[in-house]
């Protein structure tokens, strides 16, 4: 059976999501393997940059295409919106939103941080504010680590073989203590200022992480191997799986102003740390003026 959430928007029934949560990770496991197994050994020091660059796209659209072949069977009603084309609306209220790679930069150089990443969203994910995930799942097919959710199921962490075990954020520090992760953007003004923004809040954290892949990010906040996190410029398909993976575990996920993610910003930490981490960063915004 069916619920409208707050923002009015229809939530499939328990069994749906369950199913989309299965999904989600069956798709997810198939495309890391393929990702893996299938990854030149020698990318990093292919010939030229251009060439290793183009092996990772040739890689990121035929994990993509696998996926999206996958869906397709199994929902043939569902819209799609992936990193590496256009999307597709569907005749259900459902859209699967896929990043094949999240960390593409360490694909290419083989360090062990990167995802593949499918979320069920229903709204529309390229409005902010008018969507949400509701099942999903991010896998770093290195480590073997397995994150997967559904809306009010419980976020899950599983390792190779092993059994999921349920994921809750701990009680988290003070600022000052805190562990945060971000990440920036491709362009060079977008970088600009996000140097502008990390001198205001590097003095007031623990220390900063940057470790290349949103979606992991976000799920190591749920996991506790983070603190907290923010980032500017983030794509429905980096965010989708692990927002849910993070609010499931007990966590908040929102944009600057406490509302939906935003393009703009978005802030992930327990409470009372996500409010404090929020004002540092809405203070740093304001010293780092226009991008
Ligand atoms: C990127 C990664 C990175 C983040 C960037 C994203 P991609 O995704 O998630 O950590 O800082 O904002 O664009 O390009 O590797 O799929």
């Amino acid at each position: 059976m069916t619920t409208t959430d707050p923002a009015g928007l229809t939530v499939p029934g328990e069994e749906e999501l369950r199913t989309f949560e299965e999904l989600a990770v069956a798709v997810a496991l198939e495309a890391g393997r393929l990702i893996v197994d299938e990854r030149p050994a020698d990318l990093g020091v292919a010939s030229t940059k251009s060439s290793a660059t183009d092996v990772v796209t040739v890689m990121d659209q035929r994990a993509q295409e696998l996926i999206r072949t996958r869906l397709q069977e199994a929902r043939p009603q569902d819209g799609f919106l992936g990193e590496e084309e256009p999307g597709t609306s569907g005749r259900s209220r459902v859209t699967w939103v896929v990043d094949p790679i999240d960390g593409t930069v360490n694909y290419l150089y083989a360090i062990p941080a990167y995802a593949v990443s499918v979320a069920a969203v229903v709204g529309d994910p390229t409005t902010p504010g008018a969507w949400r995930p509701v099942a999903g799942a991010v896998v770093n097919p290195v480590s073997g680590q397995l994150f997967h959710a559904r809306l009010g199921g419980g976020a899950h962490l599983r390792v190779g073989e092993g059994t999921s075990r349920p994921l809750g954020v701990a009680q988290p520090p003070r600022l000052g203590q805190a562990l945060a992760g971000t990440g920036f953007g491709y362009g060079a003004e977008r970088r600009l200022w996000q140097a502008r923004v990390l001198t205001e809040v590097l003095p007031h954290v623990r220390d900063i992480r940057r470790i290349g892949s949103a979606a992991l990010d976000i799920c190591s906040v749920a996991l506790g191997t983070l603190d907290c996190y923010f980032e500017r410029g983030l794509n429905p398909w980096d965010l989708a799986a692990a927002w849910l993976v993070l609010t499931e575990s007990g966590g908040l996920f929102t944009g600057l102003d406490g509302g939906a993610p935003d393009p703009a910003l978005v802030v992930g930490a327990a409470a009372p740390l996500h409010g404090e981490l929020s004002e540092l960063v809405r203070r740093a915004v304001e010293v780092a003026g226009e991008e």
